[in-house]
């Protein structure tokens, strides 16, 4: 038997939204927490363009939880190890995902993990946590691997490769071989373009947030819906074609294909679609913002990749990682790298939520309805939690350091019962495209090159991030592995 999903939103509608959303705030029978609560379009602007300086200005001014009046109302900011704590796991209930200001995504991803609540997230997690086992998870090393080396292969010493398309272009060709098993060459996938539609799709989340509110032809949004439809075709036809030929592979929609709870739940074909679309989505966005972070923060820090060339001359076989190495962050250096990297650069660096019961946290009340977000990026900027919190230290995840940070202090995967299911996928995902490419190349920021982050709906590199590529240089692996 399938499971039963929420009813659709009953408002599509943007300007209706718009209207229920002021309607639930005038509505209010608790006061909102102090801040900036006056309408300003300059604020909403700042906000759109580099939200981290702001948020940590509240907080300097307000504490822990503020409001600030973002587009069209108030937004209910908690920053710090006990907000994130509040939010994600001692309180999760009183919080929904599915009508949080992030609930456009529901436009492309249905009714996924990511955009559901209460009983029905609950059950639909059970039934796909194993396809995230450990197991599972290595079964996927090959098709990183392969599709890596095969990547690199386009690397040119003397030559500049943009980092970040380059490894989007990677995660999306992993993605859709190792959570949908289709390959990205293939007559398939190719007929119709389905990367290019992806990317079509995902456009509408980067583009202008007041061009985002309009629907009818020739939007944002139409566009979107559009290539959402084509790649519909593509799935649809793929998961019957499973279904009737029982053809099954190593890759994540082959077990959700079968996968049941105790009871023996399934999941509808419509839930599949929307479990496959939420994965290829919140799965290579993140993992290469991951990787273009880290190599941006090591060109500045030679003596760190000299650490790390050490770590892998020392341990590596041959050149190659061990599976369990990749597997299992066996690679110390290599794991302290990729922690730093996600605190000062989470990726998903905002957890949108709606209160549904009114609250107190820390002596302020919140109403009933409110969006209430917690911050990975800005919480990880906390001077009195993380010290110099711009410098990029990865000693700051040592087995000991990390044990002794306050719960809740670090966050990039988010939780408790909504801890990102791609986790380890993910870090697999990034230490193998690190190790891979360490291990040929050292890469040189372009000069000139200034950082700006848009983070729209994951933080990224605003201008891509163009890299000088060079021959691994044999002289900086000469010093120690453990600083
Ligand atoms: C470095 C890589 C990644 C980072 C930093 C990351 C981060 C996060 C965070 C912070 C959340 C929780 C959001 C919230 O509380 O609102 C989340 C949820 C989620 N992530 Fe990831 N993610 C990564 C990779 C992946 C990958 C590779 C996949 C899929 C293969 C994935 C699938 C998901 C899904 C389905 C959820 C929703 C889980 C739920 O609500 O039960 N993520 N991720």
């Amino acid at each position: 038997m399938a499971l039963v999903g929420p009813a659709p939103m009953l408002k599509t509608n943007p300007f209706a939204v718009l209207r229920s959303d002021l309607r639930d705030e005038r509505s209010a029978t608790v006061p909102f927490p102090p801040g900036e609560t006056h309408v300003s379009l300059a604020r909403t602007r700042r906000f759109a363009e580099e939200p981290l300086p702001m948020l940590l200005d509240a907080y300097e001014r307000y504490g822990p939880i503020f409001t600030l009046r973002l587009f069209h109302g108030n937004v209910v900011f908690m920053l710090g190890p006990a907000a994130n704590h509040y939010i994600t796991v001692s309180h999760a209930a009183n919080f929904t995902w599915r009508d949080s200001h992030f609930r456009d995504l529901i436009g492309l991803m249905g009714d996924g993990l990511l955009t559901i609540d209460g009983e029905f997230h609950r059950r639909s997690r059970l039934i796909m946590l194993p396809a995230f086992h450990r197991e599972h998870i290595a079964a996927s090393l090959d098709v990183i691997v392969q599709e890596t080396e095969s990547a690199l292969d386009s690397f040119k010493p003397g030559a500049t490769v943009d980092l970040y398309a380059w490894t989007r272009r990677l995660a999306l060709r992993v993605a859709m071989r190792a959570l949908f098993g289709l390959d990205p060459d293939g007559a398939q996938a190719r007929s119709i373009d389905a990367a290019g539609l992806f990317e079509e799709a995902l456009a509408f989340y980067a583009s202008d947030y007041l061009l985002r509110v309009f629907r009818g032809r020739f939007t944002p949004w139409a566009r979107m819906q559009e290539a959402a439809r084509k790649l519909d075709t593509l799935i649809y036809a793929e998961i019957q074609r499973r279904r009737a030929s029982g053809e099954r592979g190593s890759d994540i929609l082959s077990l959700l294909l079968d996968a049941h709870d105790e009871d023996g739940n399934t999941l509808s074909d419509v839930q599949i679609r929307d479990e496959v679309m939420t994965l290829m989505f919140a799965g290579h966005d993140t993992t290469t913002s991951t990787v273009s972070f880290m190599f941006y923060e090591l060109a500045r820090q030679p003596q760190i990749v000299a650490q790390l060339l050490a770590e892998q001359d020392s341990q590596l076989d041959g050149g190659r990682a061990r599976p369990s190495q990749l597997i299992g962050g066996e690679l110390a250096q290599l794991e302290m790298v990729l922690d730093e990297t996600l605190r000062m650069y989470p990726p998903a660096w905002v957890g949108p939520r709606r209160a549904v019961e009114a609250f107190e946290f820390e002596g302020r009340t919140v109403p009933a309805r409110a969006f209430v977000n917690y911050c990975s990026w800005a919480s990880h900027h906390l001077p009195d939690v993380f010290e110099e919190p711009e410098a990029f230290r990865p000693q700051r995840f040592t087995p000991e350091a990390r044990a002794a940070l306050p719960k809740g202090a670090y966050v990039p995967f988010g939780g408790g019962s909504r801890t990102c299911i791609g986790m380890r996928f993910g870090q697999l995902e990034v230490r193998t495209i690190a190790t891979l490419i360490l291990s040929r190349f050292t890469l040189e920021q372009s000069p000139g090159f200034e950082l700006s982050i848009r983070q729209m709906p994951t933080i990224s590199p605003k201008h891509g991030l163009p890299m000088i590529v060079r021959e691994r240089s044999a002289a900086a692996t000469s010093l120690p592995a453990a600083a």
